[in-house]
């Protein structure tokens, strides 16, 4: 779904910035709007949708496989499900694109009802390991064949009834849960995943929202022990979706590393699961202000003012990372502008997404001038006390959305432009981008 042509951007040293913008739909409580309302009896209506590649591969798909789905005038999206258990073999391979929420959610979906599906994806969905869904699935029932190293394109045959399983999740992914608990939607009696650490709680929130029998006991330990009871009946919702704090994360770091900038960023959803990089920057002092705490379809949220600040270097606790997974990029951008040094660690998981996130950065953030030291597990990153950085590159963006909005923000506190390959990937999570930054700079 990618541009075939690439399409270079540079970004350079900004004015303040300055205003308020409204940023899109949360990617992951997009998704599952969509995959729920699918196999809801009835009529679900969703507004606030992301309308990013990744979320339109889901709509796609669950099209594929009976569900009636359609975007009316003013953006409200209109689903008619077809019931748990219902689904229709494709007649087409599902094109995921990009998008390994889309991969991995689906196959769980797919795993347990009596339809074969054939996954495919870009290059870089297709570097991707799904070892960690397909292992649960198969001892769940799902005949699935891979290409080597457990990878797309790949072939799920599911089978119904499919077998209750209780699983130990092995590394913190909450695709991975959410893969397991789909699956058991249609699966006789009780599914249960043992997380060890608390990952994004949208699936169990979204379930129960919909009329899922769905429990979650935490042992003494913090171990959440979350069980769904199969063969359930969904019923049809309204949604709201809030926005997406991984979207924020990029305004949010903007405004405090560009001089005189003073942006609100309204409607952010702040799951306690999902807002780790505020706390973090909060911590390197960055004045982030909450206004207006409210609740949107079952979760927190606040606009929040962000003015320019002089940050510090700080040692990131890694128990925070699964609350802020998607962010480290922005976050690794904000240090480099940091006065002194920034740690992180625990981060082996970010060598598994879109790119290799430790990678891609430390040598993106060496190629502008930014003192950068790579671990197996995370970033040591020594900033610049607020100065601007040399910049002056061309950044390689590795089909990864997230490495070229970072880079693009890095851009805006250089002194030569920074160069973003392609910046094509952005439409994935964030198709107005570029149009909000605008907004700001005018
Ligand atoms: C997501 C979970 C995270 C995150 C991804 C979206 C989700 O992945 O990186 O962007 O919607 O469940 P992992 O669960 O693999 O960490």
């Amino acid at each position: 779904m990618n541009d075939p042509i690439a399409t270079p951007r540079a970004f350079s040293a900004s004015a303040p910035l300055k205003g308020r913008i409204a940023i899109p739909g949360d990617k992951s409580i997009s998704h599952r709007s969509l995959m729920l309302s699918a196999l809801a009896v009835g009529r679900s209506r969703v507004t606030g949708l992301l309308e990013g590649h990744d979320v339109l591969a889901t709509a796609a798909a669950m099209r594929a496989m009976g569900a009636q789905i359609e975007r009316r005038e003013g953006g409200e999206w209109v689903i008619d499900g077809v019931g748990v258990g219902g689904l229709l073999q494709p007649r087409e391979a599902l094109d995921m694109g990009n998008s390994g929420t889309s991969t991995r959610l689906l196959m769980g979906l797919v795993a347990s009802h009596p339809i074969t599906a054939t996954f495919v994806g870009d290059a870089s969905l297709s570097g991707r390991p799904m070892g960690r869904v397909i292992d649960p699935l198969s001892a769940m029932g799902a005949d699935i064949s891979a290409s080597p190293g457990g990878r797309l394109p790949l072939m799920v045959r599911g089978l119904a009834p499919a077998i209750p399983l209780s699983y130990r999740l092995p590394m913190a992914s909450a695709q991975v849960k959410s893969a397991v608990l789909l699956a058991g939607l249609n699966t006789p009696g009780i599914t249960e995943v043992i997380e060890p650490v608390p990952t994004r709680d949208h699936s169990e929130r979204m379930l129960r929202g919909f009329g899922a029998d769905l429990t979650v006991d935490t042992d003494s330990d913090g171990t959440r022990h979350i069980h769904i009871r199969g063969e359930a009946e969904l019923k049809p919702q309204v949604i709201d979706v809030p926005g997406d704090p991984s979207s924020a994360a990029f305004f949010i770091v903007a405004a405090l590393i560009v001089p005189g900038s003073e942006v609100t960023i309204a409607n952010v959803g702040l799951n306690p699961t999902r807002a780790g990089l505020v706390a973090v920057l909060r911590a390197m002092g960055g004045d982030i202000e909450e206004l207006d705490r409210r609740d949107v379809g079952g979760e927190p949220v606040a606009d929040l003012r962000v003015r320019h600040s002089a940050l510090k270097g700080i040692d990131v606790d890694p128990a925070v990372a699964p609350s802020m997974i998607d962010e480290f990029p922005i976050l690794f951008v904000a240090a480099a502008l940091a006065d002194g040094q920034t740690t992180t660690a625990g981060l082996d998981e970010l060598r598994v997404k879109e790119s290799d996130r430790l990678a891609v950065m430390a040598a993106g953030l060496r190629a502008i001038g930014a003192r950068v030291e790579e671990r197996e597990d995370g970033l040591i990153i020594d900033g610049s006390g607020g100065d601007t950085l040399p910049g002056g590159a061309t950044i390689a963006g590795h089909l990864d959305h997230r490495i070229c909005m970072s880079f693009a923000v890095a851009g805006l506190a250089s002194k030569a432009p920074v160069t973003v390959d392609d910046i094509a990937p952005v439409a994935t999570s964030f198709p107005n981008f570029e149009a909000l930054l605008a907004e700001l700079q005018a």
